[in-house]
């Protein structure tokens, strides 16, 4: 059951499909208070009690123990003590001996969560607007809950089939013969490849929606030959537009009067990439579409796939805050030179970018009001996603195209993935990964994966194998790093041989992988849950934090430690262990439910099956296009008829309906229960 319940006027985010009138009767639960126009809602904690939810936050699956604040911010130095990152998803769930409910605030503005942070026994949430409709949703499961909020909110985005692929990245390609090399390089050594993201180095002066003529003469047809080897490009475009005069997406920009204005009516700007720049209302229907018109010459280009940046928005400096900061200087320079001036200073000049001073200082034109830039902040990179969305159902129509986004919030995961943003080359970084992923595929975001191998700073051959092996099992697998890091294609290291083996794993899981993701996605369920969706009763499966089960069959457990030769697993009931080392050389073990010490070497990871349920191995490739979906290795655990379904599309339906694309299958159990391996074929048609 969904009750609304409204206070104060919210403003439309978009987020909610579902028509509902507001409640008369007050929100249960909770104790309400209004004060300074804010809404704050305190609920005291069971002791038992896990809160899951909140999307892009770090820390744990289980949220309670920390001040998170919906505020979407670049934070490329983000911590486990960072409050905001740059999402909102302002989704949370309560599940303990006495709750089982979860609440949605459709508020773009703050919301800070304090969950057990300033008393361990209370929740205290905080609209700063104070201007939003909350609902609270109720059903007797927590996977039900998570449908219940899809109900609410719309069915997750669809990639295209490909984009399960694995996608190379870095921050410096430069020019087709590099992005070739790059491609060369995997295709010689067998390192699958289905995509390469092209950064802001593909752009003329970092100008959205141009690309340099020195570097990429001739796009589509590098495009073109590219698509031949089963590679997409994958631009980045970044939301905002250079302010220069005779650069056709600012002239046409200028000429809509598309840009958010200062109180003054003067466009706002400030300076990103290409130096100062003019931020696109995208909270405007004609503003959306007339950026959305701004992709068609790349979709043209044969461009299946974007990736959209710096749309919390990202604000590096504006004229205000360069010459505020010189005046403290000024003032500071008078003054004695001792540390608090010295801290002062260094204050002063870190908080340079991203302002909230800014971000006050500018004003959107939503259905003919004006509104300030900091009651909407949260939703301003969802509506360039939507801008982008809605240009690919204008212009491809009849297929899928892939976008995935930095900054989001819930309404923008039915018109595109996410990435978590700037990770960096940390083993804390990648537990990180792992934990942020349940919450994201709860609030709708399932199409999602982290900058494999970290984004910041210099990665080691077995942290980059490591990430490797998680991003074996997510939706999105890339390998992405920053300008100036050391270099993090594959075939860079000295390992390289077993990091390829690991994503040959990944192709010989895909047809697998890509049927949990779909009967995930049309069912309005999660592919990605913490193992308390499916064991609540059990108390150790509800306080682990460091697994999660996937689809319908299996649980991962990677491994998170630097130098670790394995590592201790849960087992919530009997399961098959698969250890893979390529999609050839694999060992399987059973396993009886309870604790395990598995052992696992560099190039050793596992999946665990579900008993009497199965996996299914196809025989790999070098690209999605090139896989055999139609004869299968089966591999499981059973002691009764194992029965198993196989999503299959052509992966380029935009709204393919689940129940033409089953294929189901139902295998004998070997005599006397034990390992299944049987050879199943799936005839193509
Ligand atoms: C910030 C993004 O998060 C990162 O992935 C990208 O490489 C840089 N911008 C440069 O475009």
């Amino acid at each position: 059951m969904i009750r609304k319940h409204t206070f104060g006027t919210p403003f439309p985010t978009d987020a909610v499909v579902l028509s509902l009138p507001a409640e008369e009767n007050p929100l249960p639960y909770f104790i309400l208070t209004r004060e300074n126009g804010q809404v704050s809602l305190t609920l005291r904690l069971h002791p038992e009690e896990k809160l899951y939810g909140l999307g892009e936050a770090v820390r744990g699956m289980n949220k309670r123990g920390f001040l998170y604040r919906s505020w979407n911010s670049d934070v490329f130095n983000h911590t486990e003590s960072t409050e905001s990152l740059y999402a909102s998803h302002n989704l949370l769930v309560f599940f303990s001996p006495e709750h089982l409910f979860g609440i949605y605030l459709d508020d773009p503005g703050q919301v800070t969560w304090d969950l057990g942070y300033t008393r361990m026994d209370t929740a205290v949430i905080t609209s700063e607007n104070g201007d939003l409709d909350l609902y609270l949703l109720e059903e007797d499961s927590l996977p039900a809950l998570a449908r219940s909020f899809r109900r609410l909110t719309g069915r997750s985005y669809l990639p295209p089939r490909w984009a399960f692929g694995y996608i190379q990245s870095r921050w410096g390609y430069a020019s087709e013969a590099e992005v070739r090399r790059v491609a060369r390089e995997h295709r010689q050594r067998g390192i699958p490849l289905d995509g390469i993201c092209l950064d802001i180095d593909y752009m003329e002066d970092f100008k959205n929606f141009t690309w340099r003529k020195d570097g990429f003469p001739d796009l589509k047809l590098f495009s073109t030959e590219m698509k031949q080897d089963h590679i997409r490009l994958i631009p980045i475009i970044d939301a905002a537009i250079r302010t220069e005069e005779g650069y056709a997406p600012y002239d046409s920009g200028k000429a809509g009067g598309f840009f958010c204005r200062r109180e003054d009516g003067s466009d706002f700007e400030a300076a990103v990439w290409p130096g100062f720049c003019c931020f696109p209302d995208f909270l405007r229907e004609d503003a959306r579409r007339w950026f959305g018109d701004l992709y068609r010459p790349l979709l043209e280009a044969g461009i299946e796939g974007f990736w959209n940046d710096m749309n919390e928005p990202a604000l590096f400096y504006t004229e205000r805050g360069v010459r505020e900061a010189f005046r403290r200087a000024d003032e500071l320079r008078s003054g004695r030179v001792d540390y608090e001036a010295m801290w002062d200073m260094n204050h002063v000049f870190n908080s340079i970018a991203n302002n909230p001073e800014d971000y006050r200082s500018f004003f959107h034109e939503a259905d003919g009001r004006k509104i300030r830039h900091d009651r909407v902040h949260n939703l301003y990179g969802a509506f360039m996603t939507r801008a982008a969305a809605d240009s690919f159902r204008r212009f491809r129509p009849s297929g899928r195209v892939l976008l995935f986004s930095r900054s989001s919030f819930i309404g923008a995961h039915r018109n595109g993935g996410i990435w978590q943003g700037d990770n960096f080359s940390w083993w804390s970084h990648l537990k990180m990964a792992l934990q942020m992923l349940p919450g994201l595929n709860l609030c709708g975001f399932l199409y999602s994966g982290c900058d494999l191998g970290g984004f910041g700073c210099n990665v080691t051959e077995d942290l980059l194998e490591r990430f490797l092996q998680l991003g074996v099992f997510t939706p999105l697998m890339r390998n992405h790093s920053a300008l100036h890091t050391r270099d993090q294609e594959i075939y860079r290291f000295s390992i390289w041989e077993t990091m390829r083996d690991t994503v040959r794993v990944r192709y010989a899981l895909l047809p697998f992988l890509y049927s949990e993701f779909m009967k995930a996605a049309l069912t309005d369920g999660m592919y990605f849950r913490p193992l308390a969706f499916d064991y609540p009763e059990d108390p150790r499966a509800v306080s682990t934090e460091d697994q999660l089960l996937l689809g319908e069959s299996c649980m991962i457990a990677p491994v998170l430690e630097q130098n670790a030769s394995g590592r201790y697993v849960y087992l919530p009931e009997d399961m098959l262990m698969i250890r893979f080392r390529s999609p050839e050389d694999y060992d399987t073990v059973p396993l009886e439910k309870g604790d395990h010490r598995i052992r696992l070497s560099l190039g050793e990871f596992p999946l665990f099956v579900r008993k009497n349920r199965a996996v299914l191995l196809c025989s790999g490739g070098e690209c999605s296009e090139s896989l055999d979906d139609t004869s299968f290795t089966a591999l499981a655990l059973a002691n009764s008829p194992v029965v198993c379904t196989l999503y299959r599309d052509d992966g380029q339906d935009p709204s393919p309906v689940l129940t033409e694309h089953l294929i189901r299958l139902s295998l004998d159990p070997p005599a006397g229960g034990g390992i299944l391996r049987q050879h199943v074929s799936c005839p193509a048609g």
